[in-house]
């Protein structure tokens, strides 16, 4: 239990119905027709997180301390099933203006909204990450999320010599550490595989250690 700690909080953190976050998700469903094609994203992600999640949970995070920025919103159309040699193995950065330069994501919190079978994994890799370049026009998202790439950038699977370090099977709201390299499998019982990763205020948690402490009375023990 290295880089994640499963979380007490409600198991949907959405205000309402499933709907409007389906609705919301159309525009990233439709890109992943464009997957092949070079589109680099098959996720938004929603600055405006007062008017999705609920309240009962953002009062949760201020008490904390903890200001949530945005949050990323995936959804997989008609894919059911993805292995980790189709996925791209990464860590999550996000493009700082004022520095120019990435800056490494230290957490998230995901939830699963759809039944399924997800499995979080951890990487040593034994090579050095590629950035996307700063000045990317296709990348919309740069400078609330990314992520690096090894090898080549879009490269599926693992280069030789990647050694797992930890997984989990996401069965609740968890706490992932998302700045080592990671990839995500699934196999969802579900048509369209939808989840949510909240993320906050960089100052507020700097570093995996900083979340563990700030979220310490979340932790499932
Ligand atoms: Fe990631």
């Amino acid at each position: 239990m290295n880089n994640y700690r499963f979380l007490n909080l409600p198991k949907n953190p959405l205000i309402n119905n499933f709907a409007t976050i389906q609705n919301l998700l159309k525009s990233s469903e439709d890109n992943l027709a464009r997957v092949g094609a070079g589109a680099q994203h098959n996720y938004e992600c929603l600055t405006n997180v007062k008017d999705f999640i609920s309240p009962n949970v953002l009062d949760i995070f201020q008490q904390l301390d903890l200001r949530p920025k945005f949050f990323a919103c995936f959804a997989k159309k008609n894919i059911s099933k993805l292995s980790i040699k189709d996925r791209q193995l990464h860590y999550d950065i996000f493009l700082d203006k004022k520095k120019n330069d990435w800056v490494s994501i230290p957490f998230a919190i995901n939830w699963e909204l759809t039944p399924g079978h997800t499995v979080f994994h951890w990487y040593d890799v034994p090579v050095e990450p590629g950035f996307p370049d700063k000045d990317r026009e296709d990348l919309p998202l740069k400078e609330l999320l990314a992520g690096t790439y090894y090898q080549s950038p879009g490269q599926r699977g693992l280069p030789n010599g990647t050694k797992l370090i930890e997984k989990v099977q996401v069965t609740g709201p968890i706490l992932v550490k998302t700045s080592i390299p990671h990839s995500v499998s699934f196999d969802s019982t579900a048509s369209t595989r939808y989840n949510i990763s909240l993320r906050f205020e960089f100052d507020d948690a700097p570093s995996w250690e900083a979340a563990l402490k700030k979220l310490e009375p979340l932790i499932v023990k």
